[in-house]
């Protein structure tokens, strides 16, 4: 029998670093772990983010952002900027993340990920203390080193983190595929 618990989440989520444009040529970095898929097509994802963070302000502005995967070189650098904000701090001199420029929208990639989706903010949803923004997927990209054969990211090399409230993890390894319960001889 299971009791009633206060821990009521879904979990995992991925640990992600979404830039947005400050609208005067830069661009501030907000850690987010509540993102998901919501849509294949159009290819469209969810982000939600409380009004009172500073990256907040500025994705209303500027209607887009991108969805950077750190690997799990990356978790001092993921946490920094989930605990500082970017009224306070330059959170690209703090960590050493570099930006690169994206292709469809002004928020730069950031450099040291290795993935990174570039998004514009199609609806936003009012629900209790946070926003939910979905969001079109422009464009996927990922340094080819992190690629297989067949175009796939190799998640094996990238090594995206997880996050359960409150903690990081890294995954462990892959232990079925899609479909194989297809191909179980009990079928
Ligand atoms: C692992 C992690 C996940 C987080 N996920 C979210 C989230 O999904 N939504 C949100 O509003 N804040 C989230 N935060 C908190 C913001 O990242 C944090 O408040 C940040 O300092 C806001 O930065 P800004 O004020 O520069 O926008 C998360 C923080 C951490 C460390």
């Amino acid at each position: 029998m299971k009791h009633e618990t206060k821990h009521a989440y879904v979990f995992p989520d991925p640990a992600a670093m979404v830039t947005v444009s400050d609208g005067a040529g830069g661009a501030n970095i907000i850690t987010l772990a509540w993102v998901g898929m919501a849509s294949s097509d159009p290819r469209s994802i969810t982000i939600a983010i409380r009004p009172t963070r500073h990256s907040h302000g500025l994705l209303v502005a500027a209607g887009e952002f991108c969805l950077n995967i750190p690997g799990e070189e990356l978790v001092r650098e993921t946490d920094w900027c989930g605990v500082h904000s970017g009224r306070d701090f330059d959170k690209w001199t703090e960590t050493g993340l570099t930006p690169e420029p994206s292709v469809h929208i002004a928020a730069p990639r950031i450099t040291q990920c290795r993935y990174a989706l570039e998004c514009t903010v199609t609806e936003t949803v009012h629900i209790g203390v946070h926003d939910l923004f979905v969001a079109r997927v422009e464009g996927a990209y990922a340094d080819p080193a992190i690629l297989n054969d067949r175009g796939h990211v190799d998640y094996t090399l990238l090594r995206p983190m997880a996050y359960m409230p409150d903690q990081y993890w890294s995954l462990g390894e892959r232990i079925y595929g899609y479909g194989d319960s297809k191909k179980d001889p009990a079928e």
